[in-house]
């Protein structure tokens, strides 16, 4: 039986492997930190604004690690038995079907909780347990305690910045993490990434990572956000598909950012600064 069991969770940990070497830039110490912190299994927030590599390195951690990684992109309509699991009708009676967070905590894989503020409070309390010397996940509705598997770590990745304070995380769930902070590649590095994930030139790179840095410090000053590294590369992949670099950076960097007229209009003149037509 146990053995049974164990072949089975075997199987399903092949389906959350990541056969192929992500591509990552390391930027920092970043590397060397997350393999001390999952050495001792711990839990790790990393916090960064959007588009800057957090997922992108999660990836490339599961597959160095060589771990299966379960990612779930939580929402505020979330609830704890969408992470842990439920019972579901089929004609034989009930099933019970385990959540990601189950799966992810029975065999071994690291679960990574995307934008984990935009879960509602009394869903997060649900890692409390498993992020603490316990260890444990209870499925209350099954009257089962599962032990994390010794292989098992928690993610979880946060944008600082946007949400109110109604949607913060709990000091008692911020205080099971140590946190890493992401944020967009320093210039030649970002450039390089562009070129690399795109196709485009070095000199192409160099002007977008450019626009986009004019963009960063309009933060705070009508913009919430600046030109993300993900919005480079889309600029980077419609550039190298043959389209005019100025109507691809209008259609990756200006028109999904904005929708104030004169705001546009200032990234559309930065642009033009770079890209001469
Ligand atoms: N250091 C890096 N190495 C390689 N690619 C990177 C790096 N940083 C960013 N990227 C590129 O930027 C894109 C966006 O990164 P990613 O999806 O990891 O962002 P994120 O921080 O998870 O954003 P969000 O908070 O919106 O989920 C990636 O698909 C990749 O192309
Ligand atoms: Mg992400």
């Amino acid at each position: 039986m146990l053995q049974q069991v164990e072949e089975m969770n075997t199987d399903v940990a092949e389906q959350y492997r990541i056969t192929q070497e992500p591509f990552y830039r390391v930027t920092g110490a970043e590397e060397a930190l997350y393999q001390a912190a999952y050495a001792r299994r711990m839990p790790v927030m990393l916090k960064g604004p959007t588009g800057c590599g957090k997922s992108r390195f999660v990836e490339y951690m599961a597959w160095k690690l060589q771990r299966p990684l379960i990612t779930v992109a939580c929402n505020e309509d979330m609830t704890a038995s969408d992470l842990v699991g439920r019972f579901l009708l089929d004609k034989d009676g009930t099933k019970w079907q385990d959540g990601p967070l189950t799966t992810a905590a029975r065999i071994g894989a690291i679960c990574y909780l995307d934008e984990v503020v935009e879960a509602r409070q009394d869903t997060t309390v649900v890692i409390h347990p498993l992020t603490d010397h316990r260890r444990a996940l209870p499925l209350d509705k099954k009257g089962e305690l599962i032990e994390a598997h010794p292989d098992f770590q928690l993610v979880i990745s946060y944008n600082p910045g946007y949400q109110s304070l109604m949607k913060d995380l709990k000091q008692s769930t911020k205080q099971r993490f140590g946190a890493l902070d992401f944020d967009y590649p320093e210039a030649d590095m970002e450039a390089e990434i562009v070129a690399r994930e795109t196709g485009v030139d070095a000199d192409v790179a160099q002007k977008l990572v450019q626009v986009a840095h004019r963009t960063r410090n309009l933060k705070g000053h009508g913009l919430d956000e600046g030109i993300s590294t993900r919005l480079l590369v889309y600029a980077g992949q419609m550039i190298a598909e043959g389209v005019d670099p100025q109507a691809a950076c209008l259609m990756t960097m200006v028109t999904p950012l904005t929708d104030d007229p004169d705001m546009r209009q200032t990234l559309q003149a930065a642009v033009e600064t770079f890209f001469v037509n």
